[in-house]
């Protein structure tokens, strides 16, 4: 078979955490660009101590060793697509905004606050870092409730209110919004896409699990395979929403804690 043209293939460049125990972070990423046919160069920017019982140590790396990661892949190998994560300080904020403004490539931000076991993973002050300097540099911004409240100040605990936070959100610069509701109580699970030209509602029941470690940097890296492969941002996102369904009704139950996802089912499904 001939080799895929980068593009076909999509080169995404992951900046964001490590986490030790496989199921989210640059871990979750790698894994689910790799399940989506793209191809995952990563920017570390802490390592953590994690497993499915939760964050154990934070470790963050230098912003010259974030910056130089990201130039190394951007100025080699090259992106079509950026996906951001776990930043952790106003300081990697802004060196990563800054990261950004030299690539054209589109940026799915997931503004990363707090691990699934309630460990912080970004500080208090840089809220405000992530809201003037990631929000407008989103192609789309990935929240999940809590997140868009601490972002709008508006609070999310129905879909109106996913729809008028996902509405401010636009009004602050991101180009699409993508506002999950695993946090917002309810037998169903709605995800609400915006985009300036409309809503997409993404919604099934929910799943009685405690694997859940990891959806969120999942479905954001799935996303942005898809873009790098050139999709338009709603086919994207229903693909990755489709596999982040599928790897979480297929969650082998490892560990104690919050498991991870099957990750690999679309490989294992093809043999
Ligand atoms: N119990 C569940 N059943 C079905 N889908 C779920 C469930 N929990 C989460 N999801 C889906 O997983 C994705 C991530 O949503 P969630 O709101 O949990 O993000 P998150 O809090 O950022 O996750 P993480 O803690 O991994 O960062 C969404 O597409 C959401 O619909
Ligand atoms: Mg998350």
């Amino acid at each position: 078979m001939a080799p895929a043209s980068p593009s076909a293939l999509g080169r995404v460049l992951i900046i964001a955490g490590s986490d030790s125990g496989g199921g989210a972070g640059v871990q979750a990423d790698i894994k689910a660009v790799t399940a989506m046919g793209g191809y995952a160069a990563t920017a570390i920017t802490a390592i953590t101590v994690q497993n499915t019982l939760g964050v154990h140590g934070v470790h963050p790396l230098p912003l010259d060793l974030i910056e130089a990661q990201a130039r190394a892949v951007l100025d080699d190998i090259g992106a079509d697509a950026i996906k951001t994560g776990m930043l952790g300080s106003v300081a990697v904020v802004e060196r990563v905004a800054a990261i950004l403004d030299t690539s054209e490539a589109p940026a799915v931000v997931d503004p990363v606050m707090v691990a699934k076991g309630g460990a912080a993973l970004l500080d208090a002050d840089a809220v405000e870092a992530v809201r003037s300097l990631m929000v407008p540099r989103a192609a789309i911004l990935t929240p999940n409730a809590p997140e868009a409240e601490a972002l709008t100040g508006m609070p999310v605990a129905d879909l109106d209110g996913q729809r008028r936070g996902g509405e401010a959100l636009l009004q602050m610069g991101a180009r699409a919004v993508l506002m999950k509701g695993g946090h917002v109580d309810g037998p169903t699970v709605v995800d609400l896409l915006l985009t300036p030209s409309g809503e997409t509602l993404l919604e099934g029941p929910r799943i009685e699990t405690t694997s859940t470690h990891g959806t969120g940097c999942t479905l954001a890296s799935a996303v942005a395979a898809g873009l790098a492969q050139g999709r338009p941002v709603e086919s994207a996102v229903a693909e990755a929403w489709a596999y982040v369904s599928e790897a979480i009704r297929r969650a082998p139950g490892l560990g104690r804690g919050h498991g991870p996802l099957d990750h690999g089912w679309p490989l294992r499904d093809r043999r």
